[in-house]
């Protein structure tokens, strides 16, 4: 049995290193009784060294909310695979609508993609439609992201392979609406599909697919139960300990 994936993106915050170990370590705590589930948290990466000697496990992973596809070099401001390799990190976040909003294009996340993979990384790949539309336009949009990413990666990569659907729309406290877990349902569906074509066709059903979008302790449930999710991409909850752990517990309680 796959265990559900719960991860935590805690996009930049908190500010400060002290209530990052608070965070984290409250969330350790409620992990060691896991066995159904998988906890993965991305803090800011200056946090990174520091919650490492915490302590992560079996049940408790750290990553990245990005990395950079060169070794070393005159790159000002980012954080090569290798560095994020030599402290033990596991696991990276790609294409998160945040950082594609920031400048990174398809082909920027191939490169990430690429190294990632490469070099032994898991990575939680994000995509999402900027805007739904009730004639399914928004699909073409979920396939492009997929394609110019995923085409013609090797199959022996799929175990490394996560995505997260992150409709943008349903994103954060400005979010314009919520996803239903059936809307989650179908368009897992048609990830799937393009999965087949693109990675493989028999093992594209390998590849768990999360949920992300405003999930909380009240929701979380349905979208495993009713929307199928192999897991769950937790943002704003994430920064509680209290309500994160909650949300694993529940991931925890689901057959
Ligand atoms: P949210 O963020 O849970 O705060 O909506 C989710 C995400 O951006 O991954």
């Amino acid at each position: 049995m796959n265990k559900k994936i719960i991860a935590g993106n805690w996009k930049m915050n908190p500010t400060s290193q002290k209530e990052a170990r608070e965070i984290y370590q409250g969330i350790k705590k409620n992990t060691s009784i896991l066995r159904k589930t998988q906890a993965i948290v991305f803090p800011p990466v200056i946090y990174l060294s520091d919650l490492t000697k915490i302590g992560t496990g079996k049940n408790l992973i750290l990553g990245s909310q990005d990395l950079f596809w060169e070794e070393s070099g005159a790159y000002t401001g980012e954080i090569s695979y290798a560095m994020l390799k030599n402290i033990g990190v596991e696991y990276v976040l790609i294409g998160h609508s945040e950082r594609r909003a920031m400048g990174d294009t398809g082909e920027i996340l191939k490169a990430k993609m690429q190294v990632a993979l490469k070099n032994g990384f898991k990575v939680i790949f994000c995509i999402g439609e900027k805007v739904r539309d009730t004639h399914g336009k928004y699909l073409s949009i979920l396939e492009g992201q997929l394609s110019e990413v995923l085409e013609k990666i090797p199959p022996k990569y799929i175990s490394q392979l996560v995505i997260a659907y992150e409709p943008v729309w349903a994103i954060g406290k400005d979010a314009q609406g919520v996803e239903t877990p059936d809307g989650f349902f179908q368009n897992t569906i048609f990830i799937r599909k393009i999965l087949s074509k693109l990675v493989n066709k028999k093992r594209a059903l390998e590849i768990p697919v999360l949920y992300g979008g405003s999930v909380n302790v009240k929701n979380a449930e349905s979208f495993l139960v009713e929307g199928h999710a192999d897991g769950l991409l937790v943002g704003r909850d994430s920064l509680s300990a209290k309500s994160f752990s909650e949300i694993l517990k529940i991931a925890e309680k689901v057959k």
